[in-house]
């Protein structure tokens, strides 16, 4: 945590994300930036920054009030629950943020009104009262158009709603040439360079003055001294970034405040960069506040090619990614895979792909390898290192190399770019240990001192692997820095301050910790989209699908997942809760296996009034042909989901006893029809 106390010498930094809307849970892609900005946070600590990293939830407007009514509960209790699913979701991805906003809190109402009030006060002008009518979009909080013609919105295509009411105006359509001035002065205001040409193209077209505030809605912040206003949700929103570090408290912001305004970097999603680029620094002009330096625009995650959407329902979920292949894995796939900036496709198949070969097999390998090396002809300490001058400079010059441009890759938000460059580190010292045999030299005596050598600097090069990989891979390299008998945290280690030859011969190295066990695919696979769908719709997966496959015993677990809503065993239910299950008789007309899932069958099943297709794990227990005429159990009322492509449309009952795990089908001894319920 930052004291602004104590006296601060280093530099500061001050990044955010966006503040995410309360009003359902987080997906990967609320995930992505969030884990971004961590890397960055990380980095910058590691470069000697002192950084200040604020999230938050977004806890106002229509959609939350809308959303919290269709679940039958206050929009207050609404938000506190998915806050803290927020919370619960940075704490297992290992967001190391510094501060936290709730737009709930009353911190942040008298952050808002402080704004307003000194923006009335330095820039009478600004804002004014006016009627106001137009489309507007509740989903994504937009202004679709200024007139009362129907219209859709451009981001999500849904119609906008009319809405007609007096409210107060900002006078935006004044500031257009103060803003096109901070592009052309600081073109690095706004990141990538194209995004910087779409803002300016909008802004030269003309701006028309915006609402802020609202009459319609009571879920937001009170105007001062004209409460039947509350303000509109993307004002609100934005002095979020003040809040978090103290504006409102005091006079008008507390030291903290001073210390950390203005935002170093902005990190945000493509589709909003009109409020961050436009509204933001327009809003900060009139209240005569200093502007954020930088606000970069990242590319959506897509799947399917189309953006992953809460409102769309066609989202992952993080919490089955890390509870089957750890936090590393998703940080490390959204980062290589994705050219930071442009728009990324999302794939289960990608990611297990990466995590095998990139990190099971590269840097896992790397890193047992060599430690089992030192073990084993060192007696577990660090070798003494080449004699000076060393012929073989090969990994010293290639660490050098690689950490300067990792650093200014990293600077420049080329992820993917750094990443490579590592992994580039990462080849040369493999094939360096390769190339010299050490097991070869361990045999004869006079080679003592070569082999201390070659091994002495692999280590040395795994410890600038395991320090430039911090940032992005905090799980596996803290294993690693303490495999390397290294004392002290390693994010405490300042990346430029650790010269070559920095590893101390005759440290007794410490034990490794198993890091990224390999995976097989297609188990891996299933067992993250069970666990998806079980946060989808809660209580569908079936017995067989959930059974633990071989992969659980190897791969590393987060804290637990989110992922279950089932009741724990002995929770007595009621009667009622019981009915709530449909249950019917069916019997199997035809069962065939799905295409690339070894457990699953496609059974068709008669329930009486229709033949159901339903997907069942019970491959490995029952060969398809001998399933036909046999009477199942089928539960008829469950919401139809996907699998491997197919849909599924109710489910078999079957009993395991989780010795071989193997399902055995519920079924009876006397004659009953098609269609019979059970109960
Ligand atoms: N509450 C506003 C932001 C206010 S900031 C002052 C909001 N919230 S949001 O919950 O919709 O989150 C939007 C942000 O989440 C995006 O800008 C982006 O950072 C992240 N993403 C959400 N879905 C995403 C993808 N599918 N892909 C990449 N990023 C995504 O807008």
């Amino acid at each position: 945590m930052n004291n602004p106390n104590i006296l601060e010498t280093r530099t500061k930094y001050y990044l955010t994300t966006p503040i995410y809307y309360a009003n359902s849970r987080p997906h990967v892609g609320s995930a992505y930036t969030t884990i971004v900005c961590d890397v960055i946070a990380r980095h910058k600590r590691m470069s000697g920054f002192d950084v200040a990293y604020l999230t938050g939830t977004d806890e106002h407007g229509v959609n939350i009030e809308r959303a919290a009514e269709k679940a039958g509960i206050s929009p207050a209790e609404l938000v506190d629950r998915n806050q803290k699913i927020f919370v619960e979701l940075w704490k297992l991805l290992g967001i190391s943020y510094t501060h936290f906003i709730r737009t709930t809190s009353m911190q942040h109402a008298r952050s808002v009104q402080t704004l307003v009030r000194r923006t009335l006060r330095r820039s009478p002008h600004a804002i004014y009262k006016a009627k106001y009518e137009g489309r507007y979009c509740i989903y994504d909080n937009l202004y679709i158009s200024d007139t009362p013609e129907p219209a859709d919105c451009p981001n999500c295509g849904r119609p906008g709603e009319l809405i007609s009411e007096e409210n107060y105006f900002f006078r935006l359509s004044e500031y257009a040439d103060r803003l096109l001035g901070l592009y052309k002065e600081h073109p690095e205001f706004v990141q990538p360079g194209f995004r910087l040409n779409e803002v300016k193209s909008f802004v030269e077209s003309g701006l028309k003055d915006i609402s802020i505030s609202r009459k319609s809605i009571k879920w937001g912040i009170p105007w001062p001294d004209d409460p039947e206003h509350v303000f509109y949700v993307w004002y609100d929103a934005l002095t979020s970034y003040m809040t978090g570090i103290g504006f409102g408290e005091g006079e008008e912001g507390s030291e903290e405040f001073r210390r950390y305004w203005p935002a170093n970097l902005h990190m945000i999603g493509k589709e909003i960069i009109r409020f961050h680029a436009v509204y933001w620094p327009a809003f900060l002009m009139a209240a005569e506040l200093p502007l954020p330096r930088q606000v970069f625009a990242h590319g959506w995650l897509l799947f399917e090619q189309e953006k992953m959407s809460k409102s769309k329902g066609n989202v992952a979920y993080p919490e089955p990614i890390v509870k089957v292949l750890g936090n590393d894995a998703l940080r490390y796939y959204l980062l290589r895979e994705v050219v930071f900036g442009q728009d990324g496709n999302f794939s289960r198949d990608a990611l297990i792909t990466r995590y095998n070969a990139d990190l099971a097999n590269g840097l896992g390998n790397l890193a047992s390898r060599i430690l089992t090396m030192i073990e084993k002809y060192c007696d577990g300490k660090i070798p003494d290192p080449p004699l000076p001058p060393s012929s073989d400079q090969t990994i010293l010059l290639k660490c050098a190399a690689v950490r300067g441009e990792a650093r200014t890759l990293i600077d420049g938000h080329n992820f993917s770019s750094a990443l490579e460059k590592i992994w580039s580190l990462i080849s040369t010292i493999d094939k360096f240990v390769t190339d010299n045999k050490p097991w070869d030299l361990a045999t004869v005596t006079n080679q003592r001192i070569r082999l201390n050598g070659i091994l002495y600097d692999s280590c040395e090069g795994l410890r600038f692997v395991t320090l430039l990989l911090y940032p992005f891979l905090p799980n596996a390299t803290e294993k690693i820095w303490v495999g390397l008998g290294q004392s002290g945290k390693i994010e405490k280690q300042l990346i430029d301050e650790t010269p070559w030859g920095s590893l101390m011969p005759g440290t007794r190295i410490g034990k490794l910790e198993p890091i990224y066990p390999r995976v097989d695919k297609k188990e891996t696979s299933e067992r993250i989209e069970t666990m998806e769908q079980e946060i989808r719709n809660p209580g569908s997966t079936q017995p067989a699908a959930t059974t633990p496959t071989s992969a659980t015993s190897t791969a590393p677990t987060g804290a637990a997942a989110a992922a279950t809503a089932a009741p724990a065993p002995g929770t007595k239910i009621t009667i009622d809760d019981f009915a709530k299950v449909e249950l019917r008789v069916g019997v199997v007309k035809s069962a065939e296996k799905v295409q690339g899932a070894d457990k699953l069958l496609k059974v068709m099943v008669d329930i009486g009034d229709e033949v159901r297709q339903v997907l069942a794990g019970i491959a490995l227990a029952y060969p398809p042909e001998e399933l036909v005429g046999r009477k199942v159990v089928v539960v008829t009322n469950l919401a139809p989901r996907k699998m491997r492509g197919q849909e599924s449309n109710g489910m078999l009952l079957a009993a395991s006893d989780g010795a071989d795990g193997k399902p055995v089908l519920v079924t009876f001894a006397e004659d009953i029809p098609a269609g019979a319920k059970v109960k």
